[in-house]
């Protein structure tokens, strides 16, 4: 049987866009090659991963056949890019290369895979719980099937939207950059409950559960950002004693420049 799909890079994010597309049987096992870059990552996911897909170390001869499949995931981490040499096939002309390196654009894909068609992808960490966000921005002849089929790569990890492209910089920074930002948020405010005596395990626990619930209460009522803060906030009281601080603070301002500051080196990258 001809594979169907090839990998390239097979980390993280990767396994965690194929694993429910093969477990949804998508897609067999006997379709999708991957390659990775080192013998010591061949043989871990060789030893511990759920599918016995066809696997290969780039040194192996049998790496290349990666290059013959209709449609690529490049899933290497940017600054490996240079390591990656097209192999030119006389099958992958106009082949689909569906690229989720941050920062790298459509024009710099193309140059450097001149036998395809790309696509370029933003995504985000919960697509390793099925939770992604993942914007999709089409280079030129993109047809329709083939973005049925990009579409099809993400949506059982993710949420899928598509782009313009000047518009993934700022997808990637609200999206894919913010998760450290409430990561900070929740060990903050963890530690004000470590101030306050409680142990470091109970004020996290606490602090996701309150955030959890929170952004359930936003997501699945009607009620604004503006109403549930007049919600908490009573005259006198705790909440705007807090909410005081944070605007001496300019907390506000802070994430706003952080997302700027994010965008603009997204922009720089690509
Ligand atoms: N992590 C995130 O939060 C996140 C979120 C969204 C998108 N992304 C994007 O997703 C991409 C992958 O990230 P990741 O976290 O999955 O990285 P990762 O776990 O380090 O995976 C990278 C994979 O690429 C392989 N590789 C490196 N050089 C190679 C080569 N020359 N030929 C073949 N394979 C090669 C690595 O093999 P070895 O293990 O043998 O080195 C590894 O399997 C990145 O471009 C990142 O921008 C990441």
């Amino acid at each position: 049987m001809s594979y169907k799909l090839g990998v390239i890079g097979f980390g993280n994010i990767a396994q965690a866009i194929i694993t429910p597309i093969l477990d949804q049987k998508l897609i067999k096992k006997n379709e999708v090659i991957c390659i990775v870059n080192s013998k010591k990552s061949f043989e871990n996911i060789k030893k511990s991963y759920k599918y016995d897909i066809d696997i290969f170390p780039v040194s192996s001869d049998k790496a290349h056949l990666v290059w013959n499949c209709p449609t690529k995931l490049l899933s290497i981490k940017p600054q490996q890019l240079e390591s990656i040499e097209e192999i030119n096939t006389k099958t992958n002309k106009d082949n689909l290369l569906v690229s989720i390196l941050a920062g790298i654009s459509i024009s710099k894909l193309e140059l450097k895979f001149p036998n395809h068609k790309c696509v370029r992808a933003v995504t985000n960490i919960p697509i390793t719980i099925r939770n992604g966000l993942t914007a999709v921005s089409w280079g030129d002849k993109i047809n329709k099937d083939e973005k049925i089929l990009v579409k099809n790569l993400f949506q059982n990890s993710s949420k899928v939207f598509e782009f313009p492209e000047k518009y993934l910089d700022i997808f990637l920074a609200l999206t894919s950059s913010s998760p450290a930002i409430i990561a900070l948020i929740v060990e903050a405010l963890s530690d004000g409950g470590l101030h306050g005596g409680l142990s470091k395990k109970l004020s996290e626990e606490l602090v996701i559960d309150m955030i959890l619930g929170t952004i359930l209460l936003l997501k699945d009522t009607k009620i604004t950002t503006s109403d549930l803060k007049n919600m908490v906030t009573s005259p006198g009281g705790t909440t705007i004693s807090a909410l005081r601080v944070l605007e001496d603070k300019s907390l506000r301002s802070a994430l706003i420049e952080a997302i700027i500051a994010a965008t603009n080196k997204s922009k720089e990258l690509s």
